[in-house]
């Protein structure tokens, strides 16, 4: 595991998007492993200023999301395909259907992820995967008790993750309590894994992260097994592993 601090939000969002920019010129028919959330959401905004003033090429690029809601439409404006619409996919020029998130309406749930699991497969895999981290640990919808050798399922959402996302949707009752996660063993898998962690509320989960034992209870700590991960952190979310 590489660690790069960084002084703050900003740079490490820039950081992260000049290294993913220089991942699609190295190779235009990259697959990513996109992430939603708050960290992502500037991170998005230079990806997309990257194409519409430097011309950066997505039209070869393929998008596998992490995670979907079940229960929720494509066209919800909560749902995460939404998101990346909004947020990613209509601001360059990739393709539609080379992006891919899990449908969290479909009829069969377990069929769907087994289906989503076999498509990234035939895809050849996830070049580059791109994390948050939740306050919890959680990387996708992986939250503290999840196998270090699952894969994509449905998963329940985590009652302290539900307060974490409840103000997207306004309130708490409104947030989905299931989603379809690609597991952590299919994170493991990808070649190359960037994960970002910025503010004070996810110093504690870096440290245990970085420093504490590969444990179920803190999943993202799974990321210590993989030969290529670096992690991007901003000095508030560093500050118990400065002081270490
Ligand atoms: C969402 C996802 C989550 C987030 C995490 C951090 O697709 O994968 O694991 O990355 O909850 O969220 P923010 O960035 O909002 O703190």
């Amino acid at each position: 595991m590489d660690l790069k601090i960084l002084p703050d939000h900003q740079s490490v969002i820039a950081y992260a998007a000049q290294l993913i920019i220089e991942s699609i010129i190295a190779n235009p028919k990259i697959v990513l492993g996109t992430a939603t959330g708050r960290t992502m959401d500037d991170l998005y905004k230079l990806l997309s200023r990257a194409h519409t003033v430097d011309k950066i090429d997505f039209s070869a690029v393929s998008t596998f999301n992490l995670d979907e809601f079940i229960g929720l439409a494509p066209e919800d404006t909560n749902s995460y395909r939404h998101y990346m619409n909004q947020n990613l996919f209509k601001n360059t020029n990739i393709k539609i259907a080379n992006t891919f998130l899990p449908n969290g309406i479909a009829p069969d749930l377990d069929r769907e992820a087994q289906a989503y699991e076999a498509k990234i497969r035939t895809h050849g895999g996830i070049d580059l995967q791109i994390l948050g981290i939740g306050e919890n640990g959680h990387i996708g919808f992986n939250e503290p008790g999840s196998a270090l050798d699952s894969r994509t399922r449905p998963a329940q959402i985590a009652p302290e993750t539900v307060a974490q996302i409840a103000p997207l949707f306004g309130n708490e009752t409104l947030v989905p309590r299931r989603a379809i996660t690609i597991g952590i063993a299919t994170i493991l898998d990808a070649k190359r894994i960037v994960l970002l962690a910025t503010g004070p509320n996810k110093t504690r989960i870096l440290a245990q992260t970085i420093t504490g034992p590969v444990s179920t209870t803190v999943p993202a700590s799974a990321l210590q097994k993989h030969p290529n991960c670096l992690i991007i952190a901003d000095k508030a979310a560093a500050r118990e592993l400065q002081a270490a």
